[in-house]
């Protein structure tokens, strides 16, 4: 396979490249989108521009990923639809069946829960004395938030935390290489334990997101049993690994540019500003796939019917023709229009509790701990086993 074409390198396997790959995202920012042999030839879709059009225009370029008749349904979803892989009407009807959980106003009275379990965490940090951002705080918040709104116990968190974790590192097995025997156990672990939290919601219905879903279910059957359960896995899935990855690849950045913590620390009414800023700077999701429908000029390249578009969201996200100095962390940026949170009708859903466990999380770090810094600043940290979700394993500063 190869990742290799003119002055570009794009190798989502390579280390190296997982650790900064903002520099070869620049040859794909000068010019049209270019084919190359990825998974199969891909067209790599990164300046601005291009990224808009594509999610904008769902009735040229589709969100439901061509299946191979020969392969197995793996994974999660076992072949499932999720809201995240249909178009409408499907993609309309499922949507509007959560929209009512997701709105600011529901999200914001998530706000008091989210500041005590914040101020558990960083009481025990303060308590031990030394802080691993992830290991202390961004792994842990928003699998508790999630599980609470899902109405799962506590004692259940760290097996949670467990499956997901694995399911995800599974997309950094290279293609046509058999998945690893532990995505499988811990994919068919999550599903069989949603299959029965939804049965008993089924029976003994309580305030929680499963038990809303169950009931809609029930009342309409606008939701199939098995699209009830793969959206469950979806939401557990979608909301833990990139908020963790939110908070630390935020402090990441806060850490290399201290002027900017301490600027945040004055002005703490900068903290919602610098979550976009976060967001766009180095991004959890840094890119996401779509498939024409039919033939297409996109930004002066033909593509061809069902040509696998890779979106690569946080390449647009650094396009000097959008941003003024793109490759520069600016909290205080404004105007801020982003796409780390996608674009069009599938635009996240979850952005609202995203950015409010962002917000409290790293606004109470940097106000809590007003000599918090890196603890090895020249240290290249090492980024988990994904490259699609971007993320740290371990993020160590000093408090003291
Ligand atoms: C910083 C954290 C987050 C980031 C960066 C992020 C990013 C994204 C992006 C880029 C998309 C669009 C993907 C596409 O168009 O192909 C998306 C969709 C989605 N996100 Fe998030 N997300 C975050 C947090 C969350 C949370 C907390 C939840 C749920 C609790 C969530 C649930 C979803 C769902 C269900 C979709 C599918 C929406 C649709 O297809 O209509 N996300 N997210």
């Amino acid at each position: 396979m190869s990742k290799q074409n003119d002055a570009v390198y794009f190798n989502p396997w390579d280390p190296a490249f997982r650790a900064n790959p903002y520099p070869h995202y620049k040859p794909l920012l000068e010019g049209p989108p270019r084919i190359l042999d990825l998974f199969g030839p891909t067209a790599m879709v990164a300046r601005y521009a291009d990224v808009t059009a594509v999610l904008r225009d769902h009735a040229r370029f589709s969100a439901v990923r061509p299946r191979d008749p020969n392969m197995p349904d793996e994974g999660p979803f076992k072949g499932a639809i999720t809201m995240l892989t249909s178009d409408p009407p499907i993609h309309t009807r499922l949507r509007r069946l959560v929209s009512r959980d997701f709105t600011p106003r529901r999200i914001r009275e998530l706000e008091p829960r989210i500041r005590e379990l914040t101020a558990r965490l960083l009481d025990a940090v303060e308590r031990k004395g030394e802080l691993d951002v992830m290991r202390d705080l961004a792994n842990a918040l928003p699998v508790m938030v999630i599980a609470e709104m899902l109405g799962i116990p506590s004692d259940q968190y760290a097996t949670f935390k467990h499956w997901s974790d694995t399911v995800i590192t599974g997309d950094n097995t290279l293609p046509g290489t058999p998945l690893p025997p532990e995505f499988h156990e811990c994919s068919d672990a999550l599903r069989s334990y949603f299959a029965a939290e939804i049965e008993s919601r089924r029976k003994n219905p309580g305030p929680d997101l499963i038990s809303a879903l169950v009931a809609a279910h029930e009342e309409s059957e606008v939701m199939s049993a098995d699209e009830l359960l793969a959206f469950v896995v979806l939401l557990l899935l979608a909301g833990n690994e990139t908020t963790t990855n939110l908070i630390g690849n935020g402090m990441l950045a806060l850490g290399r540019n201290p002027e900017q913590m301490e600027l945040l620390r004055r002005s703490p009414e900068l903290v919602p500003r610098a979550i976009e800023e976060f967001l766009r700077y180095d991004g959890p999701v840094q890119s996401t796939a779509r498939f024409t429908k039919e033939p297409v000029n996109l930004g002066g390249t033909e593509l061809p019917a069902n040509a696998v578009c890779f979106i690569i969201l946080a390449a647009a996200n650094r396009d000097p023709a959008q941003f003024r100095n793109p490759d520069r962390l600016d909290v205080t940026r404004e105007p801020n229009d982003h796409v780390a949170l996608g674009e069009g009708i599938h635009f996240c859903i979850g952005a609202p509790l995203a950015r409010l466990e962002g917000s409290i999380a790293i606004g109470s770090l940097v106000q809590r701990f007003p000599n918090l810094r890196l603890k090895r600043p020249d240290e290249t940290p090492v980024y988990k086993g994904s490259y699609f979700l971007r993320g740290l394993d371990s993020l160590r500063m000093l408090i003291e």
